[in-house]
């Protein structure tokens, strides 16, 4: 296993990113970035890992056939994908490219809380767009680390501002550790996690795609 020292109730998330050019990246290049990402952290050869999916639609990382003690997301979008693991707590991915034109108002008033409008009609329209991708990346990320899909009521969660995660969602989820991180790329992408632990340690890596892998 090939994962860091760690504090002791340190969560470790390791995170993998390719930025592959024109087009939206396909299925498989995200699966393949995400089962390098296992091999290389925990072990085994590339082939020995395939992902499957729950009920929902949740990727769940299978070693050899059986489901590995891992936690697992990833995304994909124009021209890049993301994947994450941690073998210590629940995370999610979201990859985006940063459209300038995006943050009108209109998308944000269907999906965005209150507390997130708010903060979006704060920017300037040189930022508009990076605090609504921001947002975006962060809320779907959430999503994923919960594994509920549109479960969740995508307004009933503020991922900025007062009453930040944890999950106001779901009175269950209060006291639940969240952390929240969002990653600005010279690509103009933006990636958000999610990861369910207190100040976890991010292991960023970017990878190179192959023209043959794309
Ligand atoms: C399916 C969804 C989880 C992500 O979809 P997406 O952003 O279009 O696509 P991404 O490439 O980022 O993510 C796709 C991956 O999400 C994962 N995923 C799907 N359902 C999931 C669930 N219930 N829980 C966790 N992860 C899930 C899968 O791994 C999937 O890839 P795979 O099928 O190849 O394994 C869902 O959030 C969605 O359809 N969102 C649409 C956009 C939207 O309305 N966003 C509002 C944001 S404020």
């Amino acid at each position: 296993m090939g994962l860091e020292q760690k504090r002791a109730g340190e969560a470790i998330v390791e995170v993998a990113f390719a930025v592959t050019g024109k087009g939206r990246a396909l299925p498989a290049f995200s699966n393949l970035l995400l089962r390098g990402l296992l091999a290389d952290r925990m072990g085994g050869a590339l082939d020995a890992w395939t992902i499957s999916h729950d009920g929902l639609g949740a990727p769940i990382a299978l070693f050899e056939g059986r489901q590995a003690p891992v936690h697992v997301s990833l995304s994909r979008t124009e021209g890049a994908a993301a994947a994450c693991l941690s073998t210590e707590a629940p995370v999610g991915i979201d990859i985006e490219a940063l459209q300038p034109k995006t943050g009108d108002g209109e998308l944000a008033g269907l999906f965005f809380s209150a507390g997130e409008r708010q903060a979006l009609s704060e920017q300037s329209p040189e930022t508009m767009a990076a605090s609504f991708f921001r947002i975006w990346t962060l809320k779907e990320a959430y999503i994923k680390a919960r594994g509920l899909g549109f479960g969740i009521d995508l307004p009933s969660f503020s991922v900025v501002g007062p009453g930040v995660l944890p999950a106001l969602d779901d009175p269950a989820q209060a006291g639940a550790p969240w952390s929240l991180s969002s990653l600005s790329l010279p690509s103009g992408h933006v990636i958000g996690l999610a990861v369910a632990a207190v100040s976890p340690r991010l292991s960023l890596r970017p990878v190179m795609p192959s023209a043959a892998s794309v």
